[in-house]
């Protein structure tokens, strides 16, 4: 079952975890601080780890599926990236850095979408970045309100088992950010997705 449930996790989501993880790692300078909210099972290490390695980057990535964070210890182990990549078992909501340790960036790796108040987690993470860092946004954007869209996405977890959350929608995002003053650094269109969507990378800088 748990093999499985990876399986079908890789399957349906492979594409754009490596779009997120190749345009996120080569944002970040060498020795930056992350957090990766929503790590997942890390089946970004087997191509990534040589870049995370190289530019000494510390990634602690939490997430609230054990079994996802089980396959990402194993393949952790397995590439030796224990200086490297730390996982805790828990949600946004509760995790709590050890202070003082702050990050340069937090990522929100496809799963910002996911949470049910989304304004509570940006209070909270908004603490956690070091001065001059950036939150990051990697989700797909659909521009255009879609009824079908609002109804199917959220119960595509059925499914696929994989849990995709809300739609994202371009004004209601941006109206987010505005309203939050989170200036945005960099908005990348990654590449064309189903249904006039669009992967993007957003980063934005939490200081006035
Ligand atoms: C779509 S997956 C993306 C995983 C990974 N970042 C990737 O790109 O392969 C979203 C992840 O967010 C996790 N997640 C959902 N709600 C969360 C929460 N409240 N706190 C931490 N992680 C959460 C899910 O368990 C899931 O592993």
């Amino acid at each position: 079952m748990k093999r499985l449930r990876n399986r079908l996790y890789r399957f349906f989501i492979q594409d754009a975890t490596s779009h997120c993880y190749d345009n996120c790692l080569r944002y970040f300078p060498p020795q930056s601080t992350i957090l990766d909210v929503g790590i997942g099972n890390g089946t970004m290490i087997p191509d990534f780890h040589p870049v995370i390695r190289d530019k000494m980057l510390t990634i602690d990535g939490i997430d609230i599926n054990r079994h996802y964070l089980s396959q990402c210890s194993e393949l952790i182990r397995h590439y030796h990236m224990e200086n490297h990549i730390h996982i805790y078992h828990e949600a946004v909501e509760q995790f709590r850095p050890c202070t003082p340790c702050r990050y340069d960036y937090i990522l929100f790796s496809m799963s910002f979408m996911l949470f049910q108040d989304q304004q509570a987690v940006l209070d909270r993470v908004r603490e956690w970045v070091k001065p001059g860092g950036h939150l990051v946004f990697f989700q797909t954007i659909f521009r255009d309100h879609s009824t079908f869209l609002d109804f199917i996405k959220p119960k595509l977890v059925y499914l696929t088992t994989v849990d995709f959350g809300t739609v994202v929608y371009e004004g209601q995002f941006q109206d987010f950010l505005r309203k939050n003053r989170l200036r945005v650094v960099e908005d990348i269109m990654i590449k064309k997705a189903w249904h006039r969507g669009e992967y993007r990378m957003i980063a934005a800088s939490p200081s006035a």
